[in-house]
C-alpha cells in the first residue's frame, strides 16, 4: 500500500488537478486505486462522479465526512484490492487537522504556483508541515511541483530562489495547459485524452509520468531543513 499525499495550505495550486491525474494514472497501470478527498468541496469526488462506470475504476472516498474516529474507521475503509491511495486535501489545512491527515511513509507532493503572494503561503505552509513531519516521522519523502509554469514569469527567479533554499526537490514542472481543464471536466487524466484530439497532451502526460515515477521510486533525497527560510519579498505577483 502506498499513500500519496497532495497538499498545499494555498487554495488553486493545483492540488486537485495532480490528485486526480496521479488517480488516474495508477488506475491505467493497473494499480487498485483509491481517491481520498479531504475537501469539503468535494471537487475530487465531482471528478469521481464525473468518470461514471468508466473503467479503469476509480474508488472515490469522501474523507471530509469522516469526521470522528469512530465514522474515520469506517468511512476511511477501502476496498481490498486497493493498493494506492491518492489524498486530496483542502486549502487552509494546518496544525492539528495536518498532523491527522499525514501518516508514516507517506509521499507527500506540494504543487506551487510562481507567484509572490503563493510564496508567502507556501513558506507559512512548510513551516508548518515540516514540524508535523519532523513530530512524527523521518520516512516521509516530500516533493515541490511547480504548476502553471509560463516561460515569462516576473517573479520566477524569486520563484526559484525560495523553492531552492528550502532544500526540497521539484521532480516536476507542469506547463498552462488548457488540457488540464479538458481532463478535469470529463473526470480523467490527461493519460486519457486521445492526442489526436488535444493539442500537445503527450507533453502533459511526460510530466504526468514523471510524478508517478519518483513516487514509485526509492531515492532518498537530503533532510529537509526543520525551518524553512523566508520567503522572497512580496512583489508584483
Ligand atoms: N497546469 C495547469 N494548467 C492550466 N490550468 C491549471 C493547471 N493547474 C491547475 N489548473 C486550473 O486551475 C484551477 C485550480 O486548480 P485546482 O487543481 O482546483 O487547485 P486546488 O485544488 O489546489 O484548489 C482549476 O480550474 C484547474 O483546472
Ligand atoms: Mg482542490
Amino acid at each position: 500500500m502506498r499513500r500519496v499525499v497532495v497538499i498545499n495550505a494555498k487554495g488553486g495550486c493545483g492540488k486537485t488537478t495532480i490528485a486526480t491525474n496521479i488517480a488516474s494514472y495508477y488506475a491505467l497501470k493497473g494499480f487498485g486505486t483509491a481517491l481520498f478527498d479531504y475537501d469539503p468541496q468535494g471537487s475530487s469526488m465531482n471528478w469521481v462522479r464525473q468518470r461514471g462506470g468508466k473503467p479503469p475504476q476509480i474508488h472515490g472516498v469522501a474523507a471530509h465526512h469522516a469526521q470522528t474516529s469512530v465514522t474515520r474507521t469506517f468511512a476511511l475503509r477501502v476496498p481490498p484490492h486497493v493498493n494506492r491511495i491518492v489524498l486530496d486535501t483542502p486549502a487552509g489545512l494546518k496544525g492539528i487537522r495536518l498532523g491527522e491527515i499525514l501518516k508514516d511513509n507517506d509521499v507527500v507532493v506540494i504543487p506551487v504556483v510562481p507567484s509572490a503572494i503563493d510564496l508567502h503561503a507556501t513558506a507559512e505552509f512548510m513551516r508548518d508541515l515540516l514540524l508535523v513531519i519532523k513530530a512524527r516521522s523521518r520516512n516521509m519523502r516530500i516533493a515541490i511541483i511547480a504548476n502553471r509554469m509560463r516561460a515569462a514569469v516576473p517573479s520566477l527567479s524569486a520563484f526559484e530562489n525560495f523553492i531552492a533554499s528550502l532544500r526540497i526537490p521539484v521532480i516536476a514542472r507542469l506547463r498552462d495547459s488548457g488540457n488540464y481543464l479538458s481532463a478535469a471536466e470529463r473526470g480523467v487524466g490527461v493519460h486519457e485524452l486521445p492526442p489526436e484530439e488535444f493539442n500537445d497532451v503527450r507533453l502533459d502526460q511526460a510530466t504526468l509520468r514523471t510524478i508517478v515515477d519518483w513516487i514509485e521510486s526509492e531515492k532518498i533525497f537530503p533532510t529537509v531543513p526543520v525551518t524553512p527560510p523566508s520567503p522572497p519579498r512580496a512583489g508584483p505577483a
